[in-house]
């Protein structure tokens, strides 16, 4: 299989495995970044978003025992869930686990670890997170407001929620979820909240259906997705944590540049996949720069995007934009 930069190729095609779905999260575009990341025997790779391992095997498979693979995730259960998942191939790589936001990359690579040939962001959460209700990220299943992806620190999205004023809480419907009646939502909130705590998801989704009043019957979404989805990448500072990623990256290359050792290899190839037009904004510009001042080249002339294909079999694959770079020394 050729990708050409920005073209559309079958992921599902090209790697079957990724046809069935028994980990419970379909890699997006994973011919795609594997073709980009090209990784080969015994290299140095990273993925920081291991989440269900789907596109740790592949890349796992392609440095094979003599290579080395370090799994970074927020989510302590998918970073045990993909450890197991890559340990149980055959002829797996040597495998090190970090459970750390990715922004920390450079401090939290294990010490000895080779420079890095190949690194994967795959932004966002996985299928199982948002299928699970006690994790509280889905309007569609009652559970606690949680929306935490590191269950075991930060503030869930009930004290956020609780905590914000309403211009805050407006803000941030807003911005991160676009949603045009986000003045009208964080007012709700703010009055329903004056008289009982918001704790569940079913309580904040039927407070912001009733926020779009008669309007909630014309609205192709839920009314209460742009909601969540603003709320979640505030509680993870989702956008701060990709702010740092593309910092330690462009900290990296300068090193590289100027022959100064640091976690990425000379040559090193980065891909970033990305779900939002805020973070595809992040990614766009901060790889414009390093090609810019001239430590790196592009790999995709255009974002690539999923084919109709692959869409129709994981409608999650429809926002994705991957951008990837190559470090040039
Ligand atoms: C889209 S899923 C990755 C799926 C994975 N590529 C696969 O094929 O199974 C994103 C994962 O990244 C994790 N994650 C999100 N933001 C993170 C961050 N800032 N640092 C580390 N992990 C993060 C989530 O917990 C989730 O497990």
């Amino acid at each position: 299989m050729t990708t050409r930069p920005g073209s559309r190729v079958d992921s599902a095609a090209a790697h079957p495995s990724a046809a069935s779905d028994p980990h419970g999260h379909r890699p997006v575009l994973l011919g795609e970044i594997v073709e980009l990341l090209a990784p080969t025997s015994g290299e140095s790779v990273v993925d920081l978003t291991a989440g269900r391992g789907g596109h740790a095997v592949a890349l796992g498979a392609s440095v094979g025992a003599a290579g080395l693979l370090t799994l970074f995730d927020r989510d302590p259960a998918n970073l045990d869930y993909a450890r197991a998942r890559v340990s149980a191939m055959p002829a797996a790589p040597r495998i090190q686990s970090v459970h750390a936001d990715f922004r920390s990359v450079a401090l939290m690579m294990p010490s000895g670890t080779p420079p890095a040939n190949a690194v994967l962001a795959d932004l966002g959460f996985a299928s199982t997170q948002v299928d699970d209700p006690s994790r509280g990220l889905a309007f569609s299943h009652d559970g606690p407001l949680d929306m935490r992806l590191d269950p075991t620190r930060g503030e869930t999205a009930a004290q956020l929620v609780a905590r914000m004023d309403e211009r805050e809480l407006a803000d941030i419907i807003f911005h991160y979820g676009e949603d045009p009646f986000a003045r009208r939502i964080a007012r709700n909130i703010a009055q329903t909240r004056a008289r009982v705590p918001i704790s569940t998801t079913g309580q904040l989704a039927s407070l912001v259906q009733e926020s779009y009043g008669a309007r909630a019957a014309a609205s192709r979404l839920h009314p209460a997705t742009r909601t969540f989805m603003a709320l979640r990448i505030a509680v993870n500072d989702e956008l701060g944590a990709l702010e740092g990623l593309v910092a330690a990256v462009r900290d990296a290359a300068l090193a590289a540049a100027s022959g100064s050792p640091t976690w990425l290899a000379a040559g090193a190839r980065v891909a970033i996949m990305s779900f939002h037009s805020l973070e595809d904004r992040i990614v766009k510009r901060a790889f414009a720069q390093m090609i810019e001042a001239g430590w790196a080249e592009s790999l995709t002339r255009k974002p690539v995007e999923a084919s109709p294909t692959e869409v129709g079999a994981n409608p999650r694959a429809r926002s994705a934009k991957l951008r990837a770079i190559r470090l040039v020394r």
